[in-house]
């Protein structure tokens, strides 16, 4: 996976890394991210070395300071650290449908042969989880698609998205359904008119879209729970967690998509961002439906 994500910012604060050795860096990047567990229960010790280097080096510049252990002192004395710390480490950027192609395949492939063999089936119930979903877009981008795919028919279905992250600002966010133009800039002109409200200068999603997304705190990382606590009562049948995995370590990695693996039903469908894979360990269950798009669907 490479790190395309990483801001020019970043890297020109990893040059003005306040450490005075590697060694010195590493304990006390452990003392903070063993502060930030002990604050939140998140626990950022299977990311990326690197990243959370130039992170951490990046929100020291912006609270003026240059010694590691201020910084630690910081947390412990300044509540609201901890969560903008979360915010830096935990990268919540996103946007609707961020890289459209992939929401267009879903809109004309993956979508209409899940109703379809649901039909077949005879349920009448879609389930889907967006793991690492931020202020929420991603979530609702699949809550349009699928009500726009169900317009016709009765309204008789059960759509339960279950959308998840650690960072409980974002959440805060996303339960309120309502974003700047910024986060839309890839939503279409219909899209925008039939399932939004303009609120001032924002936009409000429209409340028959919101009320088919449940938002929750749940840390994909923890190795006690495989779905949020709120999803529990059966499988997915699409798994979203995009531009997330890249931030993690490749052992965290593989525990992670091993979870995801687990959390999908029968021919359920996994979606990861542009830059990620799967780890072959995992790659014999799963068959690729779009390699550029990052779709697989389970092998049964
Ligand atoms: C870059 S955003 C991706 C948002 C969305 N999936 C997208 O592709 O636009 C990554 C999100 O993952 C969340 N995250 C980071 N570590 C996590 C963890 N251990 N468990 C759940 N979410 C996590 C962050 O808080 C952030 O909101």
């Amino acid at each position: 996976m490479n790190h395309r994500h990483e801001s020019s910012d970043e890297k020109n604060a990893s040059s003005r890394a306040p450490f005075s050795s590697p060694q010195a860096m590493n304990a006390v990047i452990n003392d903070i991210l063993a502060e930030l567990t002990r604050l939140r229960g998140i626990d950022f010790s299977g990311y990326r070395p690197g990243t959370l280097r130039r992170r951490l080096a990046n929100r020291m510049a912006k609270v003026n300071l240059s010694d590691p252990n201020a910084y630690l002192q910081k947390l412990h004395t300044d509540s609201s650290e901890a969560d903008r710390l979360i915010d830096v480490l935990g990268v919540n950027v996103t946007r609707f449908f961020r890289d459209p192609l992939v929401f267009e395949t879903l809109a004309h492939t993956v979508i209409p042969e899940l109703i379809e063999r649901k039909k077949r089936q005879g349920t009448k119930e879609v389930r889907v989880w967006s793991a690492g979903c931020a202020s929420g877009d991603e979530a609702y981008s699949i809550a349009i698609l699928l009500s726009h795919a169900l317009r016709k028919d009765p309204p008789d279905w059960g759509v339960h998205i279950f959308a998840s992250d650690i960072n409980n600002r974002a959440l805060q966010q996303a339960s309120q359904g309502r974003y700047s133009r910024e986060h839309l800039r890839e939503t279409k002109l219909g899209v925008l008119e039939d399932y939004f409200i303009p609120v001032g200068n924002e936009y409000e999603v429209a409340p028959s879209i919101r009320r088919l997304v449940h938002f929750c705190k749940d840390d994909l990382t923890c190795p006690q729970t495989r779905v949020p606590a709120e999803s529990i009562f059966g499988t997915f049948d699409l798994v979203f967690c995009r531009n997330l995995l890249i931030y993690f370590d490749p052992n965290l990695q593989v525990r992670v998509l091993e979870k995801l693996f687990h959390s999908l039903g029968s021919y359920g469908h996994l979606v990861l961002g542009p830059s990620e894979t799967l780890p072959t360990a995992l790659s014999s269950g799963l068959v690729v439906v779009d390699k550029d798009n990052r779709i697989w669907r389970k092998a049964q």
